[in-house]
């Protein structure tokens, strides 16, 4: 559910806009979302023609997470890296691809990035939707000291935008300041993102579930039983529901977004934490689920509230429609209950 658009507008005419409604706004957040912009336009244009100029496959290396790093992951890390160091209003940026902090030339820069450059990448090899996801805070007024890790390790409701770039069969590219979401579409022949959805909402109720059930066996009985209920023939509530996953979160909360349902990566054997970082996966689509009127939780606890001990820590995440979410919290705890 969206408005849309009655005239055309770019997404740079779009956060010249919404900065002039704060008259004591000093661009600098309107900037930063301009760069990635930019950055977004640039890999945008490298994945559509990956095949051929050599950038699909493997890099040889494994990241901080013991993931084998494919070639688009680094080129999308080292274009939205070198965006923000440009305009030099970003003092530094964690990213999936680096194990630690990277310091940008602007030492006392306001803003701190937080980056998954290329969300899905076991995606890009088979020509299957991948994005970027982003998100920004503020440095804590500490000019004193020197940067180190812990000015990043703040709690997701400290956001002050976040978004995501979907690389689908069209590229879109959403994101939030805290006052609603808006998605804007590249149109390639022009090279512009074009408003395409103003105040994105989420459906209250969706008849989507997405997990990978393939860890079904070392999943919490809560959770066994919540999705048995989706499957469970009851037209009153639309059930049996329809199965959707991808594998690429941001290809699979964008169709939460647009359709409702509920996307679920939880605690299993394999990731007793769940797969997916707090700060650069679940807390900025978090905030944009929120702010689309949706849920996200870890299971009990809001997302955006968990407060981060480490900047690559993992959660395991219930996020969508907010009747799913409350609907399979409710699983989980009757039957923790059970359990204890
Ligand atoms: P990334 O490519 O940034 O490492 O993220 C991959 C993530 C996420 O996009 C997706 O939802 C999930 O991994 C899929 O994991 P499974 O293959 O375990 O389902
Ligand atoms: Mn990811
Ligand atoms: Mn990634």
């Amino acid at each position: 559910m969206t408005s849309k658009p009655d005239k055309l507008i770019t997404l740079d005419e779009y956060i010249i806009q919404a900065q002039n409604k704060f008259p004591g706004a000093t661009g600098e957040l309107s900037q930063l979302l301009r760069d990635i912009g930019l950055a977004a336009k640039i890999i945008s244009r490298e994945v559509n023609k990956a095949g051929i100029t050599n950038l699909l496959g493997s890099d040889g290396s494994s990241n901080i997470h013991g993931e084998s790093v494919k070639r688009l992951d680094l080129f999308a890390d080292q274009q939205l890296i070198s965006a923000l160091d440009r305009s030099m209003i970003t003092c530094m940026v964690i990213s999936e691809e680096n194990d630690g902090i990277v310091r940008l030339n602007s030492e006392g820069g306001k803003y701190i990035v937080y980056l998954d450059p290329l969300d899905g990448s076991s995606n890009i090899d088979v020509n299957v939707s991948i994005g970027s996801i982003f998100s920004i805070y503020m440095r804590q007024p500490r000019f004193d000291k020197k940067l180190v890790e812990e000015d990043a390790l703040q709690p997701g409701t400290r956001q002050v935008a976040a978004g995501y770039v979907l690389y689908g069969s069209s590229t879109i590219m959403a994101y939030t300041t805290g006052l609603g979401v808006s998605a804007f579409t590249l149109d390639p022949s022009i090279g512009e993102f074009i408003l395409s959805d103003d105040d994105f909402k989420i459906p209250k109720h969706g008849n989507i579930y997405s997990i990978n059930e393939g860890s079904y066996n070392s999943w919490a009985d809560g959770l066994k039983r919540y999705i048995k209920y989706c499957q469970v023939e009851d037209p009153d509530t639309g059930r049996p529901y329809t199965s959707r996953y991808i594998g690429s979160m941001v290809a699979d909360l964008h169709r939460t977004l647009v359709k409702g349902g509920i996307f679920i990566y939880p605690a299993s054997k394999r990731y007793p934490n769940g797969k997916l970082r707090l700060m650069y996966e679940c807390n900025p689509l978090s905030m944009i689920i929120e702010q689309a009127g949706g849920k996200a939780i870890d299971g009990e606890k809001r997302i955006m509230e968990i407060q981060p001990e480490s900047i690559h820590e993992r959660v395991p995440i219930y996020i969508g429609s907010p009747d799913n979410v409350s609907m399979a919290a409710e699983f989980l705890a009757k039957y923790a209950m059970q359990e204890a």
